[in-house]
């Protein structure tokens, strides 16, 4: 009798963890509604979208400069990072702001032309190392701990006269600056992430070409930028290891961003075809077991290649000794989810040839009670975040995954209701996951403030502060997502509905 209670008492908690929160709030003490008391919060930026100050203190052109400045009308306001938020000169609103929401950690991106102006240790900037230097004791002093992206879509321009990321020289220079960065700040910086959002840099940099280096090379380029990139991560992550983990002890990881797919008719190939080219592709290599590009990636494009009438794969295949340097280099998943699809084969083929999205062969759709931001490729689906959390544990071995953005686009109103919305549900999904076993240590919102949104310009804004561009003092202003925010953050709850 007494067991058949204890059996029906555990049903109906199990049950009641997969309320929402607003809805399991009357059920549960407020203990077990609280993040882990080591789950961490913060907010991310990342250099050229707020720095500005684009060539002051012998700071080097990146690819972006060149680009916003050659190419006004590709971008939609015709704007620029020339001076953005002004944050190189005005760190200290950031620092007022992020100490008003009380983050746990900051998320920022160095400038590799602040380091390396030419991206080469021969031009090696004192004046560059010496602003970071100055920034992370301001942060630590605060009591805020900096989290460092080396690479946010920022490429030194000559570096691109190489051929950027398609040779793999890169993997050499990425090496030099990383070192430049363990040493000069490693004493105090304790989490690092190689790259931010490799699906962006190759696919719309090197594949499609919409971002700058602006190279048209779909199914070509964007797999050459893919397997030097991951070169380039896996020796930094060795690096790290054998020359600098001992005496400072850090993590080094990698931030990838994904969908996640879903499936009308509970077709899971469809959803693991998805979830390979936009996730496995990088994660396969460095966090599953075996390494490498995920099988069904070498056979679809070996196999298409071959009937383009090429000798061998588009895809790059990773030697021994690089297969061996990738795999098991990091210490964390870093994630930025936004998102999410339902997914399915195409029918027929309905993408140009080569590409990935040929590749892939998978056809996208939204719901549409789905409510879509301000950017049109954003909905929100927080469910796919806690689907993604789940895929992630069970594909690679429950890997610490450190969620390094998530935010939601609008005009910049600070009555942002649908902002609140989308963190309140998303965070609740996070909360959900950990609680069903998923290893996710800390969560970061994009975006600080309102700032260059790249293609966009100024007119999609991910902040959780305004600023007025135009006044001489840039305030940041608090709208009502810092105010949720900073109250999640405070007491590690979510709140629940009135
Ligand atoms: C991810 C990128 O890392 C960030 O730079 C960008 O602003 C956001 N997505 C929103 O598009």
């Amino acid at each position: 009798m007494c067991s058949i209670v204890i059996i029906l008492i555990i049903g109906i908690l199990v049950s009641l963890q997969s309320l929402t929160q607003a809805e399991n709030c009357s059920f549960f003490s407020e203990e077990s509604l609280k993040f882990p008391k080591d789950f961490s919060f913060g907010v991310s930026t990342s250099a050229y979208q707020i720095e500005g100050a684009w060539n002051a203190d012998n700071k080097g052109p990146s690819i972006w400069d060149v680009f916003t400045h050659n190419h006004q009308d590709k971008i939609k306001d015709e704007s620029n990072g020339d001076i953005a938020l002004d944050s190189y000169n005005n760190f200290d609103l950031d620092l007022k702001a992020l100490k008003h929401l009380n983050v746990d950690f900051y998320r920022f991106s160095i400038a590799w032309t602040r380091i390396y102006p030419n991206g080469d240790i021969s031009s090696r900037n004192q004046k560059g190392i010496d602003y970071y230097n100055n920034m992370i004791d301001k942060i630590l002093a605060n009591g805020i701990k900096p989290v460092i992206t080396m690479y946010h879509w920022d490429l030194p321009y000559e570096i691109q006269k190489f051929g950027g990321f398609t040779n793999s020289l890169i993997v050499e220079q990425f090496l030099t600056y990383a070192e430049e960065l363990f040493e000069n700040f490693g004493d105090r910086v304790k989490t690092w992430i190689t790259f931010n959002e490799p699906n962006q840099i190759c696919k719309l940099g090197y594949g499609i070409g919409v971002f700058p280096p602006a190279i048209n090379l779909p199914g070509v380029g964007d797999y050459l930028c893919y397997f030097n990139l991951l070169k380039a991560h896996g020796a930094t992550y060795r690096l790290y290891q054998s020359k600098f983990f001992e005496k400072q002890g850090g993590k080094v990881g990698i931030t990838l961003d994904t969908i996640f797919g879903f499936s009308k008719t509970n077709n899971n190939a469809d959803v693991d075809r998805i979830m390979q080219y936009s996730l496995g592709l990088l994660a396969h290599p460095i966090y599953s077991k075996s390494g490498g590009f995920p099988k069904i990636m070498v056979e679809d494009i070996q196999k298409n290649s071959l009937q383009e009438g090429r000798r061998k794969s588009r895809l790059p295949i990773f030697d021994e000794f690089w297969r061996t340097t990738v795999q098991g280099s990091a210490d964390f998943l870093g994630l930025n989810y936004y998102t999410s699809r339902f997914v399915r084969r195409a029918e027929k083929p309905c993408f140009e040839s080569p590409s990935m999205d040929r590749d892939a062969d998978i056809e996208t759709s939204v719901e549409p009670e789905w409510l879509m931001g301000k950017s049109e490729w954003l909905y929100s689906v927080p469910e796919g975040l806690e689907g993604l959390l789940k895929y992630i544990r069970d594909e690679y071995n429950n890997v610490e995954v450190m969620i390094t953005e998530n935010g939601w686009s609008d005009d910049g109103e600070l009555e942002d209701d649908n902002r609140v919305r989308y963190f309140k549900n998303h965070i609740q999904a996070v909360m959900n996951a950990v609680n069903e076993g998923c290893n996710v240590t800390s969560y970061s919102a994009w975006t600080l403030v309102d700032n260059f949104e790249w293609l966009k310009g100024y007119t999609e804004k991910f902040g959780l502060y305004s600023v007025d561009l135009t006044s001489e003092k840039k305030e940041r202003i608090p709208k009502n997502s810092a105010l949720f925010y900073k109250n999640v953050i405070e007491t590690r709850t979510i709140p629940c509905d009135s």
